[in-house]
């Protein structure tokens, strides 16, 4: 993929409406509907600050949650609105509607230096079907001379009518989070210092698919945990006891244990695993090696000889890629695994970067966090990243 794209910094600014692009879609409280954790707000704050600083006024839009094409108050992007006022201490208009009447009118009427937020994007079923109408009415938000800015990482895997279709309105450049983002990563993927150690882990290897087998091309070393470690764990011939299987996709892990044997890449995976009869947080489980697992045992958590195992291959790293958990890490009994192989990459001195959604929320919570050269802001955009696909929201954008 080309990662060659213009940014804010090769646009002349001045006067101009830009409408931006950011991943709003922020965790909020059930109950109250605070936001719960505003890193992907202030993930936004540097290319906000300079587009107004370069005399633009801004129209910001994004997505929250899952509305599904239907207006649901509880996804208002209202609260974000306050957030994001309070952030940049400055006032935040909010249009009520996305290209409705309310909308139309605020952008109009807004000035250099003002920023205007809209409604979720996502009350609207034609903002994830890609919908041309929809796209050219949000870019005619920025008029005849305006600019569409995407900073959005987190959504850049999806081609709906905000991340991609209006590119074709408006000359279209990434803010400093794409920038970032793809730069970070791109150069780990492209040029990394060795050895190159990957870990992976989280509930399914069918979520990691194309990721494994595009990091069996780059890396040194790929380790292995978390749930889907039982499907590999299973396809080495051994049983797995009631944890989590994919059945369908042993064969598959079969496949990649070979491909890793054949390339020369070190494949790790768990040697023992804490165990307990019920999926529950309790400190009254057991660790047995991976090849005795008992029946009517589910494995929550890596053991302690896998995590020595595992820290020693960390420890010697140039460069670390981690993407998801080593276990149910939510669960304080069973989140040691998890904390151990964040202490290790957060003490290897490798460039080290996190993927976004659960290993980011892992590292977040053990207070990992600063400990890391980058944390994505993007969930399934950096595992699509790491599986080498061509990202929609990255490809519309001017080539440099
Ligand atoms: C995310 O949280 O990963 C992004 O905001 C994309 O959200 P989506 O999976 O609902 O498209």
């Amino acid at each position: 993929m080309n990662y060659n794209k213009k940014t804010v910094n090769d646009i002349n600014l001045k006067g101009k409406k830009v409408l931006l692009r950011c991943d709003f879609n922020v965790p909020q409280d059930k109950a109250t509907g605070a936001i719960t954790d505003d890193k992907r707000i202030v993930a936004a704050l540097p290319t906000i600050r300079y587009l107004l600083s370069q005399g633009a006024a801004v129209i910001a839009c994004s997505h929250l949650g899952k509305p599904k094409g239907e207006v649901k108050p509880a996804l208002s992007l209202a609260p974000v609105a306050v957030r994001l006022g309070a952030l940049l201490e400055q006032e935040i208009i909010f249009a009520a509607d996305t290209i409705g009447e309310d909308a139309k009118a605020k952008a109009a009427a807004l000035q250099p230096g003002q920023l205007l937020l809209l409604e979720n994007l996502r009350f609207d079923a034609r903002e994830e079907k890609n919908d041309a109408e929809f796209a050219k009415a949000l870019a005619d938000l920025a008029g005849a001379d305006g600019v569409y800015v995407s900073d959005a990482f987190g959504t850049v895997h999806r081609a709906h009518a905000s991340t991609a279709g209006v590119a074709a309105y408006l000359p279209a450049v990434s803010g400093m989070l794409i920038q970032k983002e793809l730069e970070i990563m791109g150069g780990a993927l492209a040029n990394p210092k060795r050895p190159f150690v990957s870990i992976l882990g989280g509930a399914k290897v069918s979520d990691k698919i194309g990721v494994i087998n595009n990091l069996l091309d780059k890396a040194d070393t790929i380790i292995i945990g978390g749930g889907m470690a039982y499907t590999f764990i299973k396809a080495m011939g051994h049983d797995v006891g009631t944890s989590l299987l994919e059945a369908d996709k042993v064969d598959y892990a079969a496949e990649m244990i070979k491909k890793a044997e054949e390339k020369g890449v070190k494949l790790l995976l768990p040697v023992d695993t804490a165990i307990h009869t019920k999926f529950e947080n309790t400190t009254n489980f057991l660790t047995v090696d991976t090849d005795a697992m008992p029946e009517g045992y589910m494995g929550l958590d890596i053991g302690p000889k896998t995590v020595g195992l595992f820290s020693e291959a960390i420890k010697g790293a140039g460069t670390v890629v981690w993407n998801g958990p080593m276990g149910v890490f939510e669960f304080p009994a069973f989140a040691a695994g998890t904390n151990a192989v964040a202490k290790a990459v957060a003490e290897s001195g490798a460039i080290t970067i996190v993927g976004g959604g659960d290993s980011a929320a892992a590292v977040e919570q053990l207070g990992y966090a600063d400990k890391m050269t980058h944390i994505s802001t993007g969930g399934g955009a950096s595992l699509e990243f790491l599986e080498g696909k061509e990202l929609p929201g990255v490809v519309c954008l001017l080539d440099k």
